[in-house]
């Protein structure tokens, strides 16, 4: 901080962050913006002091600087009047700072374990081979829909324990609720889901309070129980948490993973020769092209600097991963995808207190995908030609494709 180096700063729009050239390709508009500074004001939403940081050093201090916090009270009114209407936004693991936010995650911690994680493996393998066998009688595919989508669904239901009749509602659910448009409309709808939330696991809770199994959601009322150390607000918030990233996250590595791939033939022929080389892959891809675009808003809780640039108190800062993962200054030739690379430094996972806390159960997920797919579909090739493949609109912070055909 307070280098006194601002580079040129550019005010952007709003629209920089929703243009269609950004939605299909944010990493070029980023290195138009790079030569100009690692720190941007940006006008989101209008009126409201807004900055985006777009390099590796100054992007991994912000995501860990205790002055940026992420409880929603110390944001714009704007913000303080979502988290009043809203518990489950206000009181969930990337709203809090400690020592709430310790309080929650280390509850959290107790039930999502190394050993836990590691006891789901030939689960994965076993939903991975058998989405696989469906896929390979018909010879082509569309890897999202059918792949990428339901593995850690049904992954993230099994493990939190819930019934495999309703994930129907949550898919729903929770691409409703990461759509972070302000209209009345998106507002009003994201309201509806998240009474509909409230009643659903308000009722789960109770059935596994009765009567425990071995699942999450039991883990965690016994723990809160226990010692009285999580409210039934804080609970629904963090069973809500679990389920959005459970769905809007893992899809996308193995999405925009295998894309990677399937443009950069020799890469995918050297995992296929070399499988070993798999684990380091998947740390290519988190960099390359990750699922999450820009972490979830901080503010400014005094006045400070991040490379020079002014950040009023108050302020809205957002730290572009993507942008981070290209930075010439932490990455050699970062454009290229090499999964020889030792690119583990990247920050697709965040860092700090709010590191991703299904780091462990992400990266088993989409080593076991990774792995299988290019072992039982050899020949998989795109279905299209890599222009017709559309982006979800940039209005969420997730990247990632509507749909991705595939032959094999
Ligand atoms: C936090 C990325 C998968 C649960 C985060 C953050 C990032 C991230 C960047 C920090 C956001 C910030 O600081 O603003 C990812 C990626 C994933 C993934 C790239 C897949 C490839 C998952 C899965 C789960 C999960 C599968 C759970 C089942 C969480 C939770 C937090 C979090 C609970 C909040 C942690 C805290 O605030 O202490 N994730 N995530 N994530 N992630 Fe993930």
């Amino acid at each position: 901080e307070g280098t006194g180096n601002t580079g040129n700063p550019e005010r952007l729009p709003l629209e920089f962050l929703f243009s269609p050239e950004f939605t299909r390709d944010p990493y070029a508009e980023y290195g138009r913006l790079r030569e100009k500074g690692p720190v941007h004001p940006i006008d989101f939403p209008p009126g409201v002091s807004s900055f985006l940081v777009i390099d590796h050093e100054h992007g991994r201090a912000a995501l860990s600087d205790p002055r940026l916090a992420k409880n929603l009270r110390n944001g714009p009114d704007l913000f303080r009047e979502l988290a009043g209407g809203n518990p489950a936004l206000a009181e969930n693991l990337l709203s809090t700072d400690p020592p709430d936010h310790t309080r929650l995650r280390r509850l959290v911690s107790r039930a999502f374990t190394a050993r836990r994680v590691e006891s789901l493996r030939p689960r994965i393998q076993e939903i991975t081979d058998r989405l696989i066998d469906t896929m390979a009688a018909r010879g082509r595919a569309d890897l999202l829909d059918d792949f990428a989508f339901p593995l850690p669904i049904t992954v993230i239901c099994e493990l939190l324990g819930v019934p495999a009749g309703d994930r129907d509602d949550f898919r729903v659910w929770s691409a409703t609720l990461v759509t972070p448009s302000l209209d009345e409309e998106s507002v009003k709808r994201r309201d509806a889901v998240n009474t509909a939330i409230r009643a659903y696991f308000s009722g789960l809770i109770a059935e596994r309070r009765a009567e425990p199994r071995d699942d999450m959601v039991s883990a965690l009322v016994t723990a809160s129980d226990e010692d009285e150390l999580l409210s039934e607000p804080e609970l629904i918030a963090m069973l809500t948490l679990l389920l959005i990233a459970g769905h809007e996250t893992t899809v996308n590595l193995i999405g925009n993973g295998m894309l990677a791939l399937l443009t950069h033939p020799g890469q995918l022929r050297l995992l296929q020769e070399e499988p070993e080389l798999i684990p380091g892959a998947v740390e290519e891809f988190l960099r390359y092209d990750g699922p999450v675009e820009r972490a979830t808003l901080r503010f400014a809780t005094e006045d400070l600097r991040i490379a020079g640039v002014r950040i009023p108190e108050g302020s809205m800062v957002q730290v572009s991963l993507g942008a981070a993962g290209r930075d010439p200054g932490a990455f050699d030739d970062p454009d290229a995808l090499d999964v020889t690379r030792d690119g583990g430094h990247h920050l697709a996972f965040g860092h700090g207190v709010h590191f991703c806390l299904g780091a462990p159960l992400a990266r088993l997920e989409a080593r076991i995908a990774f792995g299988t797919l290019l072992r039982r579909l050899p020949d998989i090739a795109l279905d299209c030609a890599p222009e017709q493949l559309e982006w979800r609109g940039s209005a969420s912070i997730v990247r990632g494709l509507q749909a991705l055909p595939v032959r094999f």
